[in-house]
Parts: structure tokens; C-alpha cells; sequence
């Protein structure tokens, strides 16, 4: 079950994150044709150590989404699905399903391969949520494939002051640890909803890499004003301040470790050499995933 409790251990950021550059996502067409947003992954920024991509989709015309992701494979990397709104339904070559509804998680875990399917289980209304990839270690990314599967309901939610929640879908904010155990990258991912006026400070390991993403109205991050759909990468600190100021405003915070190991990428999969990558092509096609 979710739980619901105020936290007063987020204040007192001694090093306050601020905003390094911002940019807007771009118009991509992913699967057997959805229209999305990649906002990590494209020209303006190919990445960001450790995560590989984020797509926001989002779209109350059937048309933009029935089509979905049909069979496909993943090898080397982690694939993190956060619905908003709309049910998806999940089915893979290892006889995993799953049903994927808004406020839901799904934190696959690739590792040596999967092939699986991302269906829309809906003919209208609005689908709407997040995919995000994030880089396993060179030591890591042969390992056994796995899922963890979140409903809305477990997905820990913290009061944090006046006007302000946090769903923690991983990493740990105040002493709620998140739904999903992070691996080496000890990724958080929050999802945090401000009324207008609430202000909240987000404590982040130092060290690890982050943006901010605004997704619903507009927010102050680190000092700086975000508006929907627009990406923040945040610098070097201990946590960041986010606001709303004139309205309600609502973001991912997400953060890693970054690994510093060289990615070699190919369509969906991310490994560590080209060799690695010829290796993964010659797999898939032997039909070893
Ligand atoms: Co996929």
C-alpha cells in the first residue's frame, strides 16, 4: 500500500542544484508509428550519463498511439515506464505479462535480452506517460533479464510541506525508500506535484547526474523557470529547490550515477563495444534472446 506521511527531513540544502541548460523535446515516431516526444536522445542531447533516453507520449487521438510497440528486443540497458494516464499492456518473449495503468511503474531490466510488446489496451482517450532508458555497467549488461512491476497503489507518496507531494518511485526521499531498488547507477526518479505557491527542497546524491522535467504547468528549478514540456539539466550540488509560483506545477526529478564507460548504441540495443553490438544484432537473429 502507498504511504502517506510528512517529511521534515528534505530542508537544508547546503549546495543547491541550479540549472545548467534547458531544452525542449523533439516530434519522433517510435514503434509501428506512436508520435512522441524524445526529450533525452536527440541531436540537442544524445544523452545523459547514465540515462540513454526519455520519451514523454502523450495524446488523446487514438490515432497517435493504437499502432503501439510490437514485438522488439532490448539487450544492455534498463527500460523504465511511468504511465500518467491511459493502460498499456506489456507481454514478453519469457511468458511475462503485465498491465500497466496510470500512476503505475515498470522497471525492466534488459540485461542479456528480451523481446516484448507494448500495447495500448485502449481505442480512445488520453495515453499518457514517460519512458525513460537508463546505461547498465559494462559488468552488468549480460544479466539475467528482470521486471519489477509497480502498481499506483505501492508507489510510496510523502507529504512534503505545505502543498507539495512526492511520489518516490525510486531512490529515497526523506526516510521513504522508493518502489524500485536502483542498481549500480542508484537512480531516484520522483514525481513531484506542487500547488501554486508550495516550494519544496529535494535532497540528491552528490555526484550523480540529473535533470528536471516539467510536464504539467510551470515550475521554478533552482532558481530557474521551467515551463511544460521543457527539460532542465541540473549542475553540481546536494539537492535542488523547486517551486510553482503563478499555478499548480508538476515534474520528474530523476538522478544517477554516472558510469563513464563508453556506449556503443544501436536501435535498442546499448553495449560497450561494436563488437558487443555485432554480437547482440547475430544473437537477436539466431533467435538466443
Ligand atoms: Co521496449
Amino acid at each position: 500500500m502507498a504511504t502517506t506521511e510528512t517529511s521534515n527531513a528534505t530542508g537544508g540544502l547546503t549546495r543547491p542544484r541550479n540549472v545548467t541548460r534547458t531544452l525542449r523535446g523533439r516530434a519522433a515516431s517510435e514503434g509501428a508509428g506512436v508520435k512522441l516526444t524524445r526529450v533525452i536522445g536527440q541531436p540537442g542531447l544524445p544523452d545523459l550519463d547514465p540515462f540513454l533516453m526519455l520519451d514523454e507520449f502523450r495524446s488523446d487521438d487514438a490515432a497517435d498511439y493504437l499502432a503501439g510497440f510490437p514485438d522488439h528486443p532490448h539487450r544492455g540497458f534498463e527500460t523504465v515506464t511511468y504511465m500518467l494516464a491511459g493502460r498499456m499492456r506489456h507481454g514478453d518473449n519469457k511468458g511475462n505479462v503485465g498491465l500497466l495503468g496510470p500512476g503505475s511503474v515498470q522497471w525492466m531490466t534488459a540485461g542479456s535480452g528480451i523481446v516484448h510488446s507494448e500495447m495500448p489496451e485502449q481505442e480512445n482517450g488520453l495515453m499518457w506517460g514517460f519512458q525513460l532508458w537508463v546505461n547498465l555497467p559494462a559488468a552488468e549488461k549480460m544479466t539475467a533479464p528482470r521486471y519489477q512491476d509497480i502498481p499506483a497503489d505501492s508507489v510510496p507518496e510523502v507529504a512534503a510541506g505545505p502543498g507539495a507531494k512526492v511520489r518516490v518511485i525510486a531512490g529515497r526521499f526523506g526516510g521513504t525508500a522508493g518502489a524500485v531498488e536502483g542498481g549500480t547507477t542508484e537512480p531516484v526518479y520522483l514525481d513531484v506535484h506542487l500547488e501554486a505557491g508550495a516550494t519544496v527542497d529535494l535532497p540528491l546524491p552528490q555526484g550523480h547526474a540529473g535533470f528536471a522535467y516539467v510536464y504539467h504547468g510551470a515550475a521554478e528549478v533552482g532558481g530557474e523557470g521551467l515551463e511544460r514540456g521543457t527539460l532542465g539539466v541540473l549542475g553540481a550540488g546536494d539537492g535542488v529547490r523547486v517551486a510553482a509560483k503563478a499555478g499548480p506545477a508538476r515534474l520528474l526529478i530523476v538522478a544517477g550515477k554516472p558510469l563513464r564507460e563508453p556506449v556503443a548504441k544501436y536501435g535498442p540495443f546499448v553495449m560497450t563495444t561494436e563488437a558487443q553490438i555485432a554480437e547482440a544484432i547475430e544473437d537477436f537473429r539466431a533467435g538466443r534472446f
